[in-house]
């Protein structure tokens, strides 16, 4: 086998990795890369690997661009794993660390697949790239675009992105189209449109973006001194990065780098949830959810383009997904805040409030080691924490006015 090849999930037929394709010529599937592990760990036996320190481009020798490729990057990866001991104790769990992929260039993990995606948009000569988004692909899509200068065309549903998400991929210069309807109807769009109009892809049905952010995994392990966690917590969209954390497990797994893999635990928004139905009903088949809502945008997606490679990433960790509330979101936002110091938007804190609530309901032992992904920066949508924060009390401007506001004598 090649080091790399990008293969259908379902008949496994090999599509040329030089020219952009998003699903199987033959079938219509989802494309995967994969990975000869032999290979990849043969040529990062550099002695030098293990003493890189943790970022996207650390395990360059188990990405896919080529050996000759400019590499676009703003530094992506090398987020911290937040041991949570006071946001432990509240919710009734021993071990639990947050992976705050917030932290990233532009606030969310989707750096860690666009430093790919660009790098290989780059590498097969495109000239415009483009994606429908929630918000956060699009603000990262841009960033990088304008880093490599190419022309960035983003699609977003109108009125439902959250404003530090819009203010970013108008800063970084891509062309920003609103759609009268949700992100699946702008994916569509965007899906159809792509090859008529030159343009090439970087939603998370792009193989290439799951290659970047599949290294989250291989952190993890990395920050846990060589093991993997019991659980891990993750808040499921189009289905990307949960089937890229588990592709990195898997890997880390294979190339003996650690010894074991986590249970996913997938967690959806009460009103966008059809993959969580399928944990459900024990269906195999995906349901559309017509009309999603949730307070959580990032993740309002009622028909998620991943749907077949992340329920099997979930089935084959032992896994499952389920629900939570707007108000559970909400309040594990703010205890995540306050308690940890962990300022997530909301779909950031879905995976907490999954958490807490699975404890509540006594289904996973208050002993587990659990990893909780946090996808993106609170600030990205500032109305939602102001709008469920207490208003700032005003004085006058005197140190008395302060002491009597404080009680203090
Ligand atoms: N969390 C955040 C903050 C997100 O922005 C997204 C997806 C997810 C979780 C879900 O990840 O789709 O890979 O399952 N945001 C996309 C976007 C859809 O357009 O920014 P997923």
């Amino acid at each position: 086998m090649v080091s790399f090849e990008m293969k259908c999930i379902e008949c496994g037929k090999s599509h040329d990795m030089a020219s952009p394709a998003y699903a199987c010529a033959s079938c219509g599937n989802l494309l995967e890369i994969k990975m000869d592990s032999d290979a990849a760990l043969k040529r990062a036996s550099d002695g030098k690997f293990e003493r890189r320190p943790i970022s996207v481009w650390k395990y360059k020798e188990f990405i896919p661009v080529g050996p000759k490729a400019r590499v676009f990057s703003l530094g992506e990866g090398g987020t911290r794993l937040i041991e949570c001991k006071r946001l432990a104790e509240k919710i009734g769990i021993k071990n639990l660390h947050i992976k705050f992929d917030g932290t990233n260039p532009t606030g969310s993990f989707k750096d860690r697949g666009m430093t790919v995606g660009i790098t290989k948009a780059v590498e097969l000569g495109m000239k415009t790239v483009t994606c429908a988004s929630t918000g956060n692909t699009s603000a990262s899509l841009a960033a990088y675009a304008g880093l490599a200068g190419v022309r960035c065309v983003v699609l977003i549903p109108a009125g439902k992105v959250a404003l530090g998400k819009l203010a970013q991929a108008m800063m970084h210069g891509a062309t920003v189209v609103t759609v009268n309807g949700n992100f699946d109807q702008a994916l569509d769009i965007v899906m159809k449109s792509s090859d008529r109009l030159g343009m090439y892809v970087l939603n998370s049905v792009n193989p290439f973006r799951i290659e970047g952010q599949k290294t989250a995994a291989y952190e993890v392990c990395d920050q846990l001194g060589g093991s993997s966690p019991e659980y891990l917590y993750i808040p499921v969209g189009n289905g990307g990065n949960s089937a890229a954390y588990w592709k990195g497990f898997e890997e880390y797994e294979s190339m003996g780098l650690t010894p074991g893999h986590p249970i996913i635990r997938g967690i959806q928004a009460e009103g966008a949830a059809p993959i969580a139905e399928m944990f459900r009903t024990g269906k195999d088949e995906l349901s559309p959810v017509k009309k999603p809502e949730t307070v959580a945008t990032a993740i309002r997606i009622g028909n998620p383009a991943n749907w077949k490679k992340t329920v099997r990433a979930i089935r084959e960790s032992g896994g499952s997904a389920t629900t939570v509330s707007d108000e559970e979101i909400l309040k594990a936002q703010k205890s995540m805040a306050k308690l940890a110091g962990v300022f997530a938007e909301p779909a950031g804190a879905a995976a907490v409030a999954g958490l807490t609530k699975d404890l509540e309901m006594g289904v996973l032992d208050k002993s587990s080691t659990v990893v909780c992904v946090s996808t993106g920066h609170g600030l990205k949508d500032p109305d939602i924490a102001i709008s469920q924060s207490m208003t700032p009390v005003t004085i006058e401007a005197s140190i008395e006015a302060l002491q009597r506001l404080l009680g203090a004598t």
